[in-house]
């Protein structure tokens, strides 16, 4: 078992969980029961939301399935509610699997023999899929046709199979590992982003509402800008200010209700958690605002490797509080101030971390 099995079961998804951008086991139900169901009813995301549109709109009228559409971004933005979506407003059929559920070619085209016209195949986690279905996926997504290899060594031959149209939806969090063929395939690329305040707000009004948690809009506001532009964490905030609010207040969600409650679970007006303020701490205090290696702050806050690198890092630099340099971690002046304390006349400009991309973590390790 590698480090990265240990952390998965272990503190991912144990306490660390609150603001990880990731879903836990438990939480399917849940988000299920607050997906948006139509485009209307989708918060935020506007550009998406109009091109999307736009592409489904046009199929509906010419009456095929539209190209295929791909979704790409962080975890928790709604890559999974947006594919459901396409389907509800296609009023297509819905199959869904994911790459690590496709380990060979043979899994691959007995879901696509198996599909009815126009019906809509949701690819979750493309990019873990196996090379060789990867490209049986390519015929398949081009000619709506697979070749199924029967038999082994030189008495083998391909049976060629006609699949009726349909469209893939496949979702990612990692579009730089898709190999440039299978992205080309694609004839709609929806990159999401990260949600404002005011949307989050919306969509905590909008999931209280159906979750019937009394709630005020500070409350709501409150929640929404501690949740690190990302739905899931607003939704899943939420939740635990409601149960904040129902043992300890009236059960109303209130400007007071969520401080109190998200001070209690160490989320601070940043959306940070203990982890994430360790890191900063330890760069700063440490190691003078370093540059240090990975694995030297990993061991000063007495977490995994990974966790630092996958949990905490990916929120600190893109709040332009850590940056990841070739020669290891810096504090901006960002992270000093955010400290409360003053930054070296040398510290990183806040613009730094843009030239280290969030999407390769293993650049400059
Ligand atoms: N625009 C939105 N409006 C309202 N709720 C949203 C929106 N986007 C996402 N959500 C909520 O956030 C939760 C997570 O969304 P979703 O599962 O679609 O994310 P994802 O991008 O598929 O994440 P992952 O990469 O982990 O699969 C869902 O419960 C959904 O209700
Ligand atoms: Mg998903």
């Amino acid at each position: 078992m590698t480090s990265r099995d240990n952390n998965e079961n272990g503190d991912l998804a144990a306490g660390r969980a609150l603001v990880a951008a990731e879903a836990r086991a438990d939480e399917s139900t849940v988000e299920a029961a607050l997906r948006p169901r139509s485009l209307a009813e989708l918060i935020g995301q506007s550009r998406v939301r109009d091109q999307l549109g736009l592409v489904l709109e046009a199929a509906r009228s010419r009456g095929r399935p539209p190209d295929h559409v791909l979704l790409s971004g962080p975890p928790g933005l709604g890559k999974t509610t947006l594919a459901m979506i396409i389907a509800t407003e296609l009023n297509a059929p819905l199959r869904v699997t994911s790459g690590p559920a496709i380990q060979h070619a043979g899994d691959l085209a007995a879901i696509l023999s198996s599909l009815t016209e126009g019906e809509v195949l949701f690819l979750d986690e493309i990019h873990r899929m196996s090379r060789p279905a990867e490209e049986m996926l390519y015929m398949a997504m081009e000619d709506f046709r697979v070749d199924v290899v029967v038999g082994k060594g030189p008495g083998a031959t391909a049976i060629p199979l006609e699949i009726p149209p349909f469209t893939l939806v496949g979702a990612t969090t990692r579009s730089g590992l898709l190999p440039g063929p299978l992205r080309d395939r694609f004839g709609f690329t929806a990159h999401l982003e990260y949600y404002e305040v005011d949307e989050l707000e919306q969509i905590v009004l909008r999931s209280a509402k159906l979750l019937d948690v009394p709630v005020t809009r500070e409350g709501a506001r409150e929640i929404a800008s501690r949740s690190r532009g990302t739905p899931r964490i607003a939704n899943r905030l939420l939740r635990r200010v409601r149960d904040y609010a129902q043992v300890r207040g009236d059960g109303v969600v209130r400007l007071e209700t969520a401080r109190a409650a998200l001070a209690l679970y160490e989320v601070d007006e940043e959306g940070l958690d203990r982890l994430d303020r360790a890191v900063l701490d330890a760069l700063c205090r440490r190691f003078n605002g370093g540059p240090v290696g990975l694995g030297t702050l990993a061991v000063a806050v007495g977490e995994e490797r990974e966790t630092v690198e996958e949990v905490a890092e990916p929120f600190l630099v893109r709040k332009g509080f850590l940056a990841r340099t070739p020669r290891g971690r810096v504090a901006t002046q960002a992270a000093w101030r955010q400290l409360g304390l003053t930054a070296p006349a040398d510290a990183a400009a806040p613009t730094e971390p843009t030239l280290f991309d969030v999407e390769d973590p293993d650049d400059g390790r």
